[in-house]
């Protein structure tokens, strides 16, 4: 089995040698800035874990799970421009960098590059095993690519919907990002295991792991976007509170907060006039008073177990999920 750093560091690599140098250069620059400026590669290298429980050869697979990157990297690109992001990574986003244009043109351009990554990897034929099964199952991860892709637009349109909408319930919310943050970490998982021509139940299994440990994620990520530190977090705190999204945070300080609280926070919401940082003071301080961010931590720590229910079904050795675990537990704790 291959470690954590070593996966990442073959992505890193792979990443690396995605052709990018063709024809209109600056089309690219964006590109290359986008791919190459850090990030976790959670979703790759989850698609690589979960091939490895089954087989070792996992270089056959590296276009699929740098495909799934590229794609996560391309959602980012217009997700600043709709989010009116300025900071990704510590640097300022592709959209402020360049213009909006670039953003929009060079996201989609890393959307075809993902499709073609995904679809044109003639390396994972390269084996022993019966070439119909190979097709299958290269089909079969296809599907779940093309699941995933869809799902994260509609995500991202509920997102943007419930910004000016104020009766969002928490279980909308937690619909909403299903969609567009846990169906990429479900679909690595499932991809992988797909691709290893596992059974679909290990395959099941996986996803719903990834499911419960990518809506724990975009808890963990609403939560910094409060109390995070933006030199570690790399991304601007207080932009959700600004254009009024509708977290985890938010939906549960209205239902919680005192009446004169809720009052305030309202107000605040239907506020057109403001410097952002009076709003995002008031608003903290109104998360601070009604007791938020334990009841946000503690769905985060259900939604951990959950994942970790799904996890212990699965029909490997215990040596093997112990990764797993570990790479759950980090990332409910990461500050970045
Ligand atoms: C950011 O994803 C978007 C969310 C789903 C919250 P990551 O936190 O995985 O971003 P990088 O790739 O590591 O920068
Ligand atoms: C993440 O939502 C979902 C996607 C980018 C698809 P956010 O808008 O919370 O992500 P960040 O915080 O900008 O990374
Ligand atoms: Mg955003
Ligand atoms: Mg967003
Ligand atoms: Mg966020």
């Amino acid at each position: 089995m291959f470690s954590q750093p070593e996966i990442t560091q073959i992505i890193n690599d792979a990443l690396q040698r995605i052709q990018t140098n063709q024809h209109v250069d600056r089309l690219y620059e964006p590109v290359r800035y986008a791919i190459a400026n850090g990030g976790k590669r959670i979703r790759p290298l989850l698609m690589i874990m979960a091939y490895n429980l089954f087989r070792d050869d996992i270089l056959r697979i590296i276009d699929n799970a740098i495909a799934m990157e590229v794609y996560h990297n391309f959602t980012l690109l217009h997700d600043d421009v709709m989010d009116k992001a300025v900071m990704r990574r510590g640097k300022p986003c592709v959209h402020v960098k360049w213009n909006e244009n670039a953003a929009i043109l060079s996201g989609d351009t890393m959307l075809a590059l993902s499709y073609r990554l995904m679809t044109e990897n003639r390396a994972f034929f390269n084996c022993d095993a019966d070439p119909a099964a190979l097709y299958d199952a290269m089909q079969q991860a296809v599907n779940t690519f093309n699941e995933a892709t869809i799902g994260v637009c509609e995500g991202q349109h509920l997102d943007m919907d419930f910004e000016t909408m104020d009766d969002v319930s928490e279980k909308q919310y937690m619909d909403m990002i299903r969609l567009k943050t846990s169906l990429l970490l479900s679909c690595s998982l499932k991809i992988g295991a797909q691709l290893a021509l596992a059974q679909p139940r290990q395959a099941d299994l996986l996803y719903t792991f990834g499911e419960k440990i990518g809506l724990a994620f975009q808890l963990q990520d609403d939560l910094l976007d409060v109390y995070g530190d933006p030199k570690v977090f790399g991304k601007n705190i207080g932009g959700d509170i600004v254009a009024n999204k509708k977290t985890f945070m938010l939906i549960k300080t209205l239902e919680m907060a005192s009446d004169k609280h809720r009052q305030e926070l309202k107000k605040w919401i239907a506020m057109t006039d403001f410097a952002n940082e009076d709003k995002i003071k008031a608003v903290t301080h109104l998360y601070n008073v009604s007791g938020t961010r334990q009841v946000c931590e503690q769905k985060i720590n259900e939604l951990f177990a959950e994942g970790m229910e799904a996890l212990d079904q699965l029909n490997v050795t215990d040596d093997k999920k112990n990764p797993f675990r570990q790479f759950a537990l980090k990332l409910m704790n990461r500050q970045s």
